[in-house]
C-alpha cells in the first residue's frame, strides 16, 4: 500500500469533527482582551480535554461557545464556532440544548432548596418531552449515577460536593445532549469522588456516545481519561496532542503534572522558548 492510500484511508476512518472553534477571540467589558485566537476541535464521539492553570481561558472559551459570553459582558470578536458544520454563535444555551449541546457550568450550580430529584427534572423542561420520556431519562441518569437514586429526595443544598457534581451532570443528561461541556468537573473533591466522577464520563462517551469537551486544571487525571488535549495559557493554545502523548511529554510534566522539582513554571518562562523549539523539531 502506498503512502497516499494509507493516509486516505485515515481519513476516511477518522471521526467526523462535532464542534469546531476557529481561531476566536473574546474581550469582556469592550476592553479586556483574554482569548487571543484559539482554535480546537472535538472530533465526534471523544473526550477532548481544555487544560490550563486557572486564569488560562478554559471557562471563557466554554462560555463563547454556549454562547453564556453576554450576561459576562464578553464578546466573540472574531472567528467562528461551528457545530455540525453550522454556525452557533447566534444560538441561544437554550437553542443550543435542543440541538443536543449542553453545558454543566464551573461551580456545579445545583439549586440548594430543590431536591435532587427535582434539580435533575430542572434539565428536562428545554427539550420538552413527555411524562414517560422523562421518567425514562431520570431512570438513565439514576443508572448511571446510583448514588443520586439513593439520595433522590435529599435536599441538594445538603448534599455532599461530589453529589452536587453528579446532580449537574445528570441533569445535563436529562437533555440526551450529544455534546457535554464540562467546566472543572474535579473542583474541589476528594481524589476517590474525582475518579468515581471521571468513570462515569467515560462510561457516558463509550455507552451513549457523548461526546466531551472537558476544561480542567487537573491535568493528571483529564489526561487520563480524554483522548486528546489543548493546553491553554494566557488566552493562546501552546500546545495540543493526543493525550498519552501529553502525558509523557517532558514540558507538560514539568510544568502541569509536577513530576519536577522546583517550582511550577509557565510556558512563557524564558524557558519556554528554548523547549518550544524541541517540541517543533
Ligand atoms: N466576566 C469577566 N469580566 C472580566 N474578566 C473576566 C471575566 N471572566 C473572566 N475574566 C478574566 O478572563 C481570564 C480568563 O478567565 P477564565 O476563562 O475564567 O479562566 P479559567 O477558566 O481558565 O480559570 C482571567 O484573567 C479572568 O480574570
Ligand atoms: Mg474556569
Amino acid at each position: 500500500m502506498t503512502a497516499a492510500t494509507t493516509a486516505h484511508d485515515a481519513a476516511a476512518h477518522a471521526p467526523r469533527v462535532l464542534l469546531d472553534v476557529n481561531g476566536i477571540e473574546v474581550i469582556y467589558n469592550h476592553v479586556i482582551l483574554v482569548l487571543k485566537g484559539v482554535s480546537l476541535q472535538v472530533p465526534e464521539g471523544r473526550i477532548v480535554a481544555l487544560l490550563g492553570a486557572n486564569g488560562a481561558g478554559k471557562t471563557t472559551t466554554l462560555r463563547a461557545i454556549s454562547n453564556l459570553l453576554k450576561g459576562e459582558r464578553g464578546d466573540v470578536t472574531k472567528g467562528y464556532i461551528q457545530y455540525r458544520d453550522q454556525r452557533i454563535e447566534k444560538l441561544s444555551p437554550a437553542e443550543l440544548v435542543k440541538r443536543g449541546v449542553v453545558q454543566v457550568m464551573e461551580g456545579r450550580h445545583c439549586f440548594a432548596h430543590l431536591t435532587i430529584e427535582e434539580n435533575l427534572l430542572t434539565g428536562a423542561y428545554t427539550r420538552s418531552m413527555s411524562r414517560a420520556e422523562t421518567a425514562a431519562a431520570l431512570d438513565r441518569v439514576y443508572q448511571y449515577f446510583p448514588r443520586l437514586k439513593q439520595r433522590r429526595a435529599s435536599q441538594a443544598g445538603y448534599t455532599s460536593g461530589g453529589e452536587q457534581q453528579m446532580t449537574a451532570i445528570g441533569r445535563a443528561l436529562m437533555a440526551n445532549p450529544n455534546m457535554i461541556l464540562l467546566d472543572e468537573p474535579s473542583m474541589g473533591l476528594a481524589p476517590q469522588i474525582v475518579e468515581e466522577i471521571f468513570e462515569i464520563v467515560r462510561d457516558l462517551n463509550q455507552r451513549e456516545r457523548v461526546s466531551f469537551l472537558l476544561a480542567e486544571q487537573n491535568t493528571n487525571i483529564a489526561l487520563r481519561y480524554a483522548d486528546y488535549g489543548y493546553i491553554l495559557e494566557n488566552g493562546r493554545v501552546m500546545m495540543d496532542g493526543e493525550a498519552s502523548d501529553l502525558a509523557r511529554n517532558e514540558d507538560v510534566k514539568e510544568f502541569y503534572l509536577g513530576i519536577s522539582s522546583g517550582e511550577r513554571k509557565s510556558f512563557r518562562d524564558h524557558k519556554f522558548y528554548r523547549r518550544r523549539k524541541r517540541w517543533l523539531a
